[in-house]
């Protein structure tokens, strides 16, 4: 039987899958480790359950037991894992696609509706009491007829387009290639990210971060964006330069942000927590019992298929 550690805490179910299958050290506790203490537990594994949590940096993976062959992330991201690295040490590494479309682009949807319709101002208000109604109390922006510019127009911008579709929002994307006229679903394609930029009243972040699209929106790309514009990520933090968006929302040249995800979370800047114009939420994009369910039984099925074939069809190194 294969020994594997699974480093962060899962649903019962899935705990009990990943028992029928391997012996597996699981984490009782939910601590978070720390890179020293997740070299020392993985000793005599064969394989990794790893989260988003974990920093598997060069580092750390030159220093796991050459007995490690396989890093399964129970993610579609795998931003916190030096790809490059574990291919070096002939480290399969695997994610969880498909599985959190539907449940990480309805967050992107709340994300888009909450920073136009000034959600996190309303439900303080509502909070406080002695609020009146009154025909300009909280006034936001309305989506129908809006702009929304999809930056990465992969699965989960494909779904945040078809319900924002059916709100009335008229669609813009910008990906590394067009999609076919099926895919696209009437999206008007922006080859370049300042054309796309240029037509967002309203931008959804759904790329993911790499070596191409780390800090993309920064202080000179914001300026592409129409005055007034509304920001939202749902992808990774690490794609946006958070004191050039601070900046732009404290002169209005952004008009709100709504974000999932952030640069060294849980740590995220304080300029956002502090504004009113932020609709911020944990990094919740999949967090459904169905959604996280299915993500680790991907990612203990990952680990099975790989023991048994020597691959993955989830591989991403
Ligand atoms: C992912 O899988 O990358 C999501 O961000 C997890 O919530």
């Amino acid at each position: 039987m294969k020994k594997i550690l699974v480093t962060r805490k899962l649903l019962r179910s899935c705990e009990e899958k990943a028992q029928g299958i391997f012996k597996a050290t699981f984490n009782l506790n939910d601590e978070l480790y720390s890179q020293k203490k997740l070299i020392e537990m993985s000793k005599g594994c064969d394989g990794i359950l790893s989260a988003l949590t974990d920093k598997l940096d060069a580092n750390t993976i030159n220093q796991l037991p050459d007995s490690i062959k396989i890093i399964s992330n129970f993610a579609v991201g795998f931003g916190n894992i030096d790809l490059e690295a574990a291919k070096k040490r002939g480290i399969t590494v695997t994610n969880t696609p498909d599985v959190l479309t539907d449940a990480t682009a309805e967050i992107g949807v709340l994300l888009i509706l909450g920073a136009c319709r000034r959600a996190s101002e309303g439900i303080e208000k509502a909070r406080e009491g002695g609020w009146v109604w009154s025909a300009d109390l909280l006034i936001g922006k309305q989506l129908t007829g809006t702009r929304l510019g999809i930056l990465g127009m992969g699965r989960i911008g494909q779904k945040i387009a078809k319900v924002a579709k059916s709100l009335g929002m008229i669609i813009h994307y910008h990906n590394r290639s067009k999609l076919s006229e099926e895919k696209e679903q009437g999206a008007v394609y922006h080859k370049t990210l300042k054309d796309l930029l240029s037509v967002s009243d309203v931008l959804s972040i759904c790329c993911p971060a790499s070596k191409e699209t780390i800090d993309m929106i920064n202080k000179d790309t914001i300026e592409y964006l129409p005055k007034g514009a509304v920001v939202t990520n749902v992808a990774r933090g690490d794609i946006v330069e958070d004191e050039a968006m601070i900046d732009a929302l404290n002169r209005r040249k952004v008009y709100a942000v709504g974000l999932d995800v952030y640069k060294n979370e849980p740590n995220l800047n304080t300029g956002y927590l502090k504004h009113p114009s932020a609709f911020i939420l944990p990094h919740l994009g999949s967090a459904t019992k169905e959604t996280r369910t299915a993500m680790a039984n991907l990612a203990v099925d990952n680990l099975e298929e790989f023991f048994n074939t020597g691959n993955c069809k989830n591989k991403v190194n």
